[in-house]
């Protein structure tokens, strides 16, 4: 049996397996029908969870530096340090203009005198720097009285100023105006600062004191972190889901994610706290707000830009389930129906309807096509039955053409699981959102999940899983070899079901190393770097071996989930004539398999393998070994006269081989 065979190399470690294990013994052959595609596979099928947690977007993706630029933080001055040795009493206020900007209310007064005065920001864990780079130092400023110089500057975690601009006010009347200036720096820093000092004598108030770096991803000005939305890109994403997860329900209804809140101009976004900030008393993260700097149009056109379709997810009238339970009344839900009405026309209406105008207005006329909605992130029980019911009706009334995610709860199985899978089916909804963050074992036995699932009616979106090296939540959990091969297993039977499984995508995406509540997580960054877990290579493996068809994919008439602790699937890329193999070894052994490419005429006789493999189940990726379990592409001998290519599947292995048919 595979699974003791799985757990007992948990505890070895590391195993170097004699090449004398190999059984110079014949094959088993696996059998491919080429010639008869069991299903479809969707172009959505693998795609990306994003939700802004583990510092995923303020912190993040979003390229903004500077901590608390607009003072809305619960503690106004969070993130900011205020020093001189000539302080005096109200030299730096914090004032707040609620009437006239219940938005973004406060803002600092700063009455300088010629003294040393000057605000240093920490950043997000620091502030990564790079030599040669040009900053983009902006502020709203509104000059009250005198002549007062901004000196801006970059310091290294030392103090040592590595890069520095002046920005003189240049407006002196009762209105905000913006100023920027662009400087370069002179080091690399992983941990910088930014310091602001004062020259002259008058009073100045300030807002939205903003740093980005110019490398922005496309070079968008106040835009994405460019190296990790690269990793993004390569995966070739089917789609991308966002905004979460469940700062989508909030803590309590005031904190959910409102989508008309986060467009139009920044210093108009409202910023709320991020409920991850407390939602762990073991991973308490006091300073983790969203500023929505990046907000719908962001995400919408980050989608556009990686080719990944948008899947929105709205809040259905819920707030966190396993917070305060809020509900809307049901009398209440309209403004909430609304939205969702209202963001599908903001998505694809053309340029004369309202929200078709206000996104042109916003620099994108053009629509973005949107295909999915989810409604609802982790929500269970009648009540979300009950208004779901209301969205459905309204969306399809007026959007027949757009599928309706929708969530079957927190976990795969029980009582309420079966509930929400049986009314949803009832409701004929287009796609169950299935989540399981389960242990390694959990994947191995579920590989033949979906094998017995209707073949019509709902299908699935396995929107969040990943598997967990100890427990949800723990500390503990790490992205190691073992979960990332389970997760590679599993997925051979999320393909071979694409029949039924139409999108998958892994949760979360992202993790800021000094600033994580969750782990595992797919990829992992500093404010410099950022590499790929073993499961983010799994995960691009799949998207980008993705092939249009199902093939089947047997032996003695069974699918290869978990004999001799193999699991495999098959698929026919109709794009580029190719099969593709995928199969993933769980075991210490090496196996041996004919793979027999039934109902073809002629093959290329060289095909490519891909392999992904490490002798040691506990492996990791980290910053200083950012490839250890990483793939490596060789080329398979097919045998093009028996039309078979021959296996050795190493132990704890997952292999991806791309066979060309040829006319
Ligand atoms: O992915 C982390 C969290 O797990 C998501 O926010 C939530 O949907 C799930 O419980």
């Amino acid at each position: 049996m595979f699974i003791p065979v799985f757990r007992k190399i948990a505890c070895s470690f590391l195993l170097v397996i004699p090449a004398l294990l190999v059984q110079a013994q014949q094959s088993p052959v696996v059998r491919v029908n080429v010639a008869q595609p069991v299903a479809d596979i969707q172009p959505t099928m693998w795609g990306v969870f994003f939700e802004d947690i583990n510092l995923g977007a303020d912190g993040g993706i979003y390229a903004e530096l500077i901590k608390n630029r607009s003072f809305e933080f619960f503690k106004p001055l969070m993130g900011w340090q205020i020093e001189g040795s000539k302080r005096s009493e109200g030299d730096v206020l914090v004032l707040n203009r609620q009437e006239n900007k219940s938005s973004n209310p406060r803002y600092i007064r700063v009455q300088a005198n010629n003294s040393d005065l000057q605000m240093t920001n920490e950043g997000f864990r620091g502030m990564g720097i790079k030599a040669g780079l040009c900053y983009d130092f902006s502020v709203m400023y509104r000059l009250r009285s005198g002549n007062v110089k901004l000196l801006a500057e970059l310091l290294d975690a030392a103090g040592k100023v590595i890069g520095s601009a002046t920005l003189t006010p240049e407006i002196s009347d009762a209105d905000w105006h913006t100023q920027a200036v662009s400087f370069k720096a002179n080091a690399t820093e992983l941990k910088g600062k930014f310091r602001l000092r004062f020259e002259g004598n008058g009073v100045v108030d300030l807002d939205m004191i903003s740093l980005f770096p110019e490398d922005t991803w496309k070079g968008r000005p106040g835009g994405m972190r460019a190296d990790m939305i690269q990793m993004l890109a390569d995966m070739k994403p089917g789609f991308l889901r966002f905004p979460g997860g469940c700062i989508v329900e909030g803590y309590d209804l005031d904190q959910r994610f409102q989508w008309k809140k986060t467009i139009g101009p920044v210093e108009d976004r409202q910023l709320i706290i991020n409920r991850w900030n407390f939602e762990f008393a073991h991973r308490p993260t006091p300073d983790y707000f969203q500023t929505f700097g990046l907000g719908f149009l962001e995400y919408f056109q980050l989608s556009e830009d990686i080719g990944a379709e948008p899947l929105p997810i709205l809040n259905c009238g819920m707030a966190c389930q396993f917070n305060t339970a809020e509900l809307v009344p049901m009398d209440q839900l309209d403004p909430y129906v609304q939205d969702a009405l209202d963001l599908i026309e903001f998505a694809n209406g053309d340029v004369t309807t309202p929200w078709g105008k206000i996104r042109a207005d916003l620099g994108h006329p053009k629509p973005f096509n949107l295909k999915y909605l989810g409604v609802g992130n982790e929500n269970w029980g009648p009540q979300y039955i009950e208004r779901l019911a209301v969205f459905q009706k309204a969306v399809k009334d007026k959007y027949p053409s757009i599928n309706l995610v929708c969530s079957s709860g927190t976990d795969p199985s029980g009582e309420r699981f079966d509930f929400l899978n049986g009314k949803l089916r009832e409701m004929n909804v287009e796609l169950i959102d299935e989540h399981y963050y389960r242990r390694p074992e959990w994947f191995l036995e579920n590989a033949r999940r979906y094998d017995s699932y209707p073949r019509t009616g709902s299908k699935v979106f396995a929107g969040e899983w990943a598997a967990q090296s100890d427990r949800i939540a723990s500390t503990e959990n790490k992205n190691n070899w073992q979960c990332a091969l389970a997760e590679a297993a599993f997925m051979t039977g999320l393909e071979r079901n694409a029949a039924v499984v139409n999108m998958s995508s892994y949760a979360p995406l992202f993790a800021h190393a000094e600033g994580w509540q969750w782990t595992p997580d797919l990829i992992w960054v500093d404010n410099l770097r950022v590499y790929g877990t073993p499961n983010y290579h799994v995960q691009k493996l799949y998207s980008t071996n993705k092939g249009t068809n199902v093939l089947s994919m047997v032996q003695n008439n069974e699918p290869l989930a978990g004999q001799d602790s193999l699991y495999a699937s098959a698929a026919w890329d109709k794009a580029t004539n190719e099969i593709i193999l995928k199969i993933a070894n769980v075991s210490g052994q090496t196996h041996m398999r004919t793979i027999q490419l039934d109902g073809v005429k002629k093959l290329d006789a060289n095909g490519k393998l891909i392999l992904l493999r490490n002798t040691n189940i506990s492996a990791v990726n980290s910053f200083e070994n950012a490839t250890n379990v990483s793939p490596v592409e060789q080329q398979i001998a097919v045998d093009a006269k028996k039309k078979s290519v021959a296996m050795t599947l190493a132990p704890l292995s997952f292999s991806v081989v791309r066979v060309k048919v040829v006319h």
